[in-house]
């Protein structure tokens, strides 16, 4: 389409990028994401690979540039490649990322980068194999290192990992972390724990460490050069002089970013989330359901850019004021 349109929400903020998740389910129960027994969606209740590839359609015809595919788990929903092999070949499309725990890369890496993914994030806590099943309740640390290796052998470029450090648990993993990222040459991300849903496992509060703590503890070994390049993201930067892995930290808590944010969600059910840490939403399902019009469908997503908020608050004292689950929300 020539004149996109774009989406702009009242703010003057421009979303150009969507998270869309394709499946609430997981392989692993990660402490800080699930609790230890989920219900998932039944099966009527979430879009279908037909109902998510309209929707993505739809988004690209509006302006967006960049769609990151999440869950729960994307590698867990079955026939997931043949969504990510049209979305590969959707006009206009420039960047076609994903998200994904690891556990199925060692098979998934080669069709995925095929089909075009531009680029994979994978999840990674910790190096000690006890230590990520205890974090991950089900995984296997060495599934996930071969998923790593076979997204390096299928040529990806720019792989970032993303790690959640709690305190007690895996904060001695931050600089074996850190020497797997520059052994590896990928990014490192790490990302505050974000009071999301309802855990009993840990208090939040007496987990949580910021940003700030982790970027001293690596420059206790490493210097640290701040980044100026801005990635359009949450996450600030910092290089190495002897390599060129980048570190990155999300700190949700401790640093605004909400100014120039981009993106918006859609959960799997269909729900077109405006901001991560607020419930501002609009029922894309319906309207993909009860209309083949894909006009219907443009306007309901134009509409709901005046309810991004200008910002969200998180707040670690208070009980979670977002009841989602992480994996109901597109990591
Ligand atoms: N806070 C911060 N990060 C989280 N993730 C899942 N749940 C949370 C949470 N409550 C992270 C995962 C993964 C990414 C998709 O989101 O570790 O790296
Ligand atoms: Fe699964 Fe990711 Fe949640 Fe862990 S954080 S349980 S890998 S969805």
């Amino acid at each position: 389409m020539s004149n996109t349109p774009a989406l702009v929400d009242k703010f003057g903020r421009k979303v150009e990028y969507v998270r869309l998740s394709v499946t609430d389910r997981c392989d692993f129960r990660c402490v800080y994401c699930m609790a230890e027994e989920m219900t998932f969606l039944p099966r009527n209740q979430i879009l279908s690979l037909e109902e998510l590839y309209r929707v993505a359609r739809v988004f690209v015809q509006l302006g967006v540039k960049k769609i990151r595919l999440t869950g729960g788990e994307p590698l867990v929903r079955r026939d997931i490649l043949k969504l990510v092999e049209k979305l590969g070949q959707l006009p206009g499309l420039e960047q076609l990322v994903l998200t994904t725990n690891g556990s199925r890369l060692a098979q998934m890496a080669q069709p995925l980068k095929a089909a075009g993914v531009k680029r994979l994030n994978i999840s990674l806590d910790s190096l000690d194999p006890d230590k990520f099943r205890e974090l991950t309740r089900t995984g296997d640390l060495q599934q996930v290192l071969n998923g790593v290796a076979a997204a390096q052998q299928a040529g990806f470029k720019h792989t970032k990992l993303n790690a959640v450090i709690l305190k007690g648990r895996n904060d001695d993993e931050i600089l074996p972390l850190v020497d797997f990222a520059r052994a590896q040459e990928v990014d490192l991300t790490f990302i505050e724990e974000m009071p999301l849903g309802q855990i009993s496992e840990h208090g939040r509060q007496e987990c949580f460490i910021p940003s700030h703590e982790i970027r001293d503890i690596i420059a206790g070994r490493h210097e640290l050069i701040p980044s100026l390049e801005n990635s359009g993201g949450p996450a600030r930067y910092y290089h190495f002089r002897d390599s060129d892995s980048r570190i990155g930290f999300i700190s949700p808590h401790s640093h605004n970013f909400c100014g120039d944010c981009n993106r918006v969600r859609v959960t799997v059910e269909g729900r077109l989330l405006l901001c991560l840490g607020n419930e501002h939403s609009a029922d894309l399902r319906d309207v993909l359901r009860s209309s083949e019009d894909d006009a219907v469908l443009r306007q309901a997503i134009i509409a709901a850019m005046d309810l991004k908020p200008e910002r969200h608050h998180f707040n670690l004292e208070d009980e979670p004021q977002i009841v989602r689950f992480m994996n109901m929300t597109g990591g």
